[in-house]
């Protein structure tokens, strides 16, 4: 629903460009949220390069990479399931796109990615995969999203590596990719999230809950989390395997503490640790408390500079799904959380006035209005900083999901291993060595083909 601004200017159309449009929301009403994100989500579709003559299914424009199609759908699923889960035709979009880039093993691992995708990079398609999973959105025939899901984690945790910084996983999968020397906390964080909500989900403890004991004690163990003098908690970006991890990097990225403390609370929940709910509420705090100025969330490290890149405009979609998820998850938390989402929230929205339509969403949401700033990542996070003010609680196997798993998903590639040449993961890592000398070795005869 369009502000009564907009109205009064398409009647009289009159200096039109002098009204300011905004996207309506009133917090307290979920009618009014969930127009309000179908304005947004529209905003997000125009961007899809699936409808497109030529384009692929489940893609965006460009400058949006691949991961980036993995925060659009898991905000879609959540759309889809609080605002509009009678939409047959949003169910084929959503379900479309999301199949589609599933690889040809199912673990969202598609060829057509191998000079793009990190673990990072799967691991957000992977927590897009468990809200299709925890939403029971309508399954594939071939692998339920369960399966993808699990498959997805046992990859990643395959590519643990301990020759380096006592374990952890690398930022990159494939060799070839720079940042393959790097190991970084949005990786590991999304293999400890991964973790966290297949164990609350299946109810087998066993089979996740110590690689999330694993991830977490390495990231102590490393300095990549580490308590201030203060006593705040803070998550650092990353560092570097060529110094076994000594020298950190000290950046904070909103989207890092949302995945660990979203996982703490699945763990919490699972298990009735109550060293997990201490962890997540110390995450929640240090997140509250650089996040946010005046209520208002913000990409501290980069936005106050007006430096974040195209990635880091859309961090915070996901730090909102997984505040929204926390507070779910830990009731008790809700009276810390959903304040500083709710005035997030009307800052959003009011910052969604811009651009030809007059609802596309900026950026600063504390600025009056648009800040003349757009982009797939200012419209995810806007949409799903709304959506996390009426987040569901997520489904388990317990509580009436689909119990179609396959534990050892992604492990068993006897039938697959001819599909995907370029995979190469874990314990194949000989096998890129390999593939670099091949394609070296094809250089260089063209070299000397050339001297000849
Ligand atoms: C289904 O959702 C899409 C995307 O929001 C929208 O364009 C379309 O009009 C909706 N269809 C119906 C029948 O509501
Ligand atoms: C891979 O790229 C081709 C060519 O651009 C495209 O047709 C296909 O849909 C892509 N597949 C995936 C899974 O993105
Ligand atoms: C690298 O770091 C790990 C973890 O801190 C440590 O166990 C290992 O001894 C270090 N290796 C070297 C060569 O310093
Ligand atoms: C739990 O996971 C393990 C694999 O880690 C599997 O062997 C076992 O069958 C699973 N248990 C149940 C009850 O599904
Ligand atoms: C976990 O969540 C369920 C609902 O999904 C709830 O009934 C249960 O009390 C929660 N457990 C803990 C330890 O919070
Ligand atoms: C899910 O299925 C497995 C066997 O595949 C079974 O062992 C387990 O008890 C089931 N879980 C529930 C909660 O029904
Ligand atoms: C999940 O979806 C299936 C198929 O639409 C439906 O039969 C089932 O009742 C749903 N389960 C829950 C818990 O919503």
């Amino acid at each position: 629903m369009l502000g009564l601004s907009k109205l009064i200017c398409t009647t009289v159309l009159l200096t039109c460009t002098a009204f300011v449009y905004s996207v309506e929301l009133n917090i307290d009403d979920k009618d009014s949220i969930c127009a309000a994100a179908k304005i947004v989500s529209d905003g997000m579709w125009n961007y899809y390069e699936g409808f497109k003559p030529g384009g692929t299914v489940g893609m965006f424009a460009s400058p949006n990479y691949w991961w980036n199609a993995g925060e659009a759908f898991g905000g879609f699923v959540d759309y889809f399931t609080y605002c509009d889960s009678d939409n047959k035709t949003l169910e084929k979009w959503i379900y479309d796109g999301m199949y589609h880039q599933a690889g040809e093993n199912y673990n969202y691992i598609p060829s057509n990615q191998s000079l793009t995708e990190g673990n990072d990079d799967q691991g957000v398609w992977g927590m897009a995969i468990m809200e299709a999973v925890e939403r029971n959105f309508t399954d594939p025939q071939s692998h339920s999203w369960l399966e993808m899901a699990q498959a997805i984690f046992n990859t990643m945790n395959a590519r643990w590596d301990t020759a380096h910084c006592g374990g952890g996983l690398r930022w990159q999968i494939f060799t070839w990719n720079s940042g393959y020397n790097y190991k970084n906390a949005i990786s590991n964080g999304c293999l400890f999230h991964m973790a966290a909500r297949l164990a609350r989900y299946t109810g087998n403890e066993s089979a996740y809950v110590p690689t999330a004991e694993r991830v977490w004690d390495w990231m102590e163990s490393i300095n990549f989390l580490t308590e201030e003098t203060n006593g705040n908690l803070r998550i650092y970006d990353g560092a570097e395997v060529e110094e076994n991890c000594t020298s950190v990097t000290d950046l904070r990225w909103s989207y890092t503490y949302g995945v660990f403390m979203s996982g703490c609370a699945y763990l919490y929940n699972v298990t009735g640790d109550e060293t997990w709910k201490t962890r997540s509420y110390e995450v929640v705090e240090a997140a509250i408390n650089y996040f946010f100025e005046n209520k208002i969330m913000l990409e501290k490290t980069c936005q106050p500079s007006g430096n974040c890149n195209n990635d880091q405009r859309s961090f915070r979609c996901l730090f909102s799904r997984c505040l929204g998820l926390t507070m779910k998850l830990i009731p008790e938390f809700e009276n810390e959380i959903r304040p500083s989402l709710e005035a997030s929230a009307k800052g959003a929205a009011q910052s969604c006035s811009g651009g030809s339509d007059g609802v596309t969403c900026g950026e600063d949401w504390s600025a009056n209005g648009w800040d003349n700033k757009y982009g797939l990542g200012e419209q995810m996070s806007a949409l799903e900083v709304m959506l996390a003010l009426i987040v569901e609680e997520p489904l388990s196997v317990k509580t009436g999901g689909t119990n179609r798993s396959n534990f050892a998903a992604g492990t068993d590639t006897e039938d697959t291993e001819n599909k995907n040449k370029l995979k190469i993961q874990g314990k194949d890592r000989a096998g890129a060595g390999v593939l670099t000398a091949i394609v070296l070795l094809i250089l260089l005869g063209g070299g000397i083909w050339m001297i000849f």
